[in-house]
């Protein structure tokens, strides 16, 4: 495979962009180079995501587009890998018969051997877990794949766009089966990774200069693994990984409302690296939309529990995700998730439209009965209510001063030197000295100042705010810098 280039695009989740990085390194281990270029490249892997319809049509969409540079080069290996590829394997291969490669997100350590294969007979080859992975022991699927040499790899090609943060898995798949979701189909049976395999790979990137770890599960707060005959829980997994000298911040997502114990906000408010921050996704406010949703928990018991994120843990911020237009979903139900989003001052709230998954039990048992305008304004209404409170909120903090890790350009800044550099001008300092960094408690702070700041902690004086941003001035360093080198981008849309 030597001298070969891959170009590879990752949709959806942070997970995604942790297989693709994996997969990145176990090719790069194997002779391939990276390219930004898709028409001209060797291989082209599109990793998936089947959440939402709306993410599967833009892959075909974006598989449509190959069909011509393939045309023109035979040899070009085009590969679908991710959920997309677990869920519809017999739909892409009708849609898109170019395709020569179809993956699983469990089954991605095999891609090179695939490759091998297809190159010698040019025939497909697809590998899928399938009911295969609710069968094997816990154990077996949960050491599959990670792997410690083909992170070191990618991340020494510098590709996952940000040397300073790093996903590290603790869990694969899901076992809640919550009405309306594909996960649990696509990924598979929850397990959790060994404690030390997890807490050697932090080190290891902690070694590298990392800075930042977000730890990453579907419901990570059910982490549970056997270490020496004892149960380890994630609390204390959070506790070892802390205990990591070097390390700066300690985030994780996603975590379940039904399964959260105490001691993990104990390990919040006690542990030097845990952040103050908490990505908790409730759906709705409505106890009937809950309970159709399969979620396991009440409205009052999620607000219970928000109540006691604030007591034990100060400074705490919470996000939240909400579907609209569940089926069913009434105006007096999504009114109650408008209540909630009142009652509970999220920080950051992410609001989806109702998709029907094929194969799910709402798909099977409910129907999706509520129109896409509906849908849409209540997608807005939600919107709105969160946006008034963040401003509020947001404005708040006007006059405080907040630790910030430096990320790098704005994005504004980013796209103003991009089309400077076209026009071919000289790039101001103005837009230059925009950088972007982020508080414990996961807020983005945009403010001006020197490259060297990057990859450092800093205090920033709030001046300003927006519903989602807050603009400042540096107030003084209170970290080393960790040398970025170059901020290459993986194609992620
Ligand atoms: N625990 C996972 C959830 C994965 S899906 C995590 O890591 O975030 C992410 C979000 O997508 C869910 O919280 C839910 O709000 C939304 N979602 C899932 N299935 C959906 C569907 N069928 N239609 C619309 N939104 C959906
Ligand atoms: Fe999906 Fe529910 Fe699991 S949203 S990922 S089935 S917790």
């Amino acid at each position: 495979m030597a001298g070969k280039r891959l170009y590879i695009e990752t949709m959806g989740c942070q997970m995604n962009v942790l297989d693709s990085e994996l997969v990145v390194g176990q090719l790069l281990g194997k002779g391939f180079s990276l390219t930004n270029e898709m028409t001209t490249a060797d291989l082209v892997l599109l990793n998936t995501c089947s959440v939402r319809d709306h993410a599967e049509a833009k892959a075909l969409s974006r598989l449509g587009s190959l069909k011509k540079p393939k045309n023109a080069n035979p040899d070009m290996i085009v590969g679908v890998i991710g959920c997309m590829a677990e869920r519809d394997p017999d739909g892409i291969t009708l849609k898109m018969p170019h395709v020569d490669l179809i993956c699983g997100p469990g089954e991605l350590n095999k891609i090179p051997a695939m490759i091998d294969e297809i190159e010698e007979t040019r025939e497909r080859s697809v590998a899928l877990s399938q009911s295969l992975s609710r069968r094997s022991t816990p154990l077996e699927r949960a050491n599959e794949y990670d792997s410690v040499e083909a992170l070191d790899l990618s991340r020494s090609a510098g590709i996952d766009g940000n040397p300073l943060q790093a996903y590290v898995r603790v869990q694969r798949g899901c076992d809640k089966f919550c009405t309306f979701c594909v996960v649990p189909f696509t990924r598979g049976a929850e397990r959790s990774r060994p404690p030390q395999l997890i807490v050697d790979e932090c080190r290891m990137l902690v070694d590298r200069g990392v800075k930042e770890i977000t730890l990453l599960g579907q419901t990570v707060n059910s982490y549970v693994n056997q270490d020496d005959g004892k149960a380890v829980r994630f609390a204390e997994l959070l506790e070892r990984i802390d205990a990591i000298a070097g390390l700066e911040r300690l985030r994780f997502v996603t975590s379940y409302p039904g399964d959260f114990t105490d001691d993990i906000f104990h390990a919040m408010r006690d542990l030097r690296t845990a952040c103050e921050y908490l990505h908790l996704p409730v759906q709705s406010g409505s106890d009937p939309v809950l309970k159709r949703m399969r979620r396991q928990y009440s409205v009052g018991q999620y607000i219970d529990l928000v109540d006691k994120a604030r007591d034990i843990v100060p400074g705490i911020t919470l996000a939240s995700d909400f579907i609209v237009g569940f089926c069913g979903e009434t105006d007096e139900e999504h009114a109650e998730s408008l209540k909630l989003i009142e009652r509970c001052t999220f920080k950051n709230i992410f609001v989806f439209k109702y998709s029907e998954r094929p194969g799910t039990v709402a798909a099977k048992r409910v129907t999706d009965d509520v129109p896409d305008d509906v849908k849409r304004r209540r997608n807005m209404e939600m919107l709105q209510v969160q946006e008034n409170i963040a401003i509020q909120t947001n404005r708040g903090l006007i006059g405080q001063t907040v630790q910030v890790l430096v990320e790098g350009y704005s994005k504004r800044a980013i796209k103003a030197q991009v089309a400077e550099t076209e026009r071919g001008q000289e790039i101001s300092s103005e837009v230059t000295g925009q950088l972007v960094g982020r508080t414990r408690t996961d807020r983005i702070v945009v403010f001006s100042g020197e490259t060297d700041l990057v990859g450092r902690l800093i205090d920033v004086q709030i001046s300003g705010a927006t519903a989602l941003t807050l603009h400042g001035e540096v107030a003084g360093a209170s970290g080393s810098s960790c040398g970025t080198g170059g901020l290459v981008s993986i194609n992620v849309s």
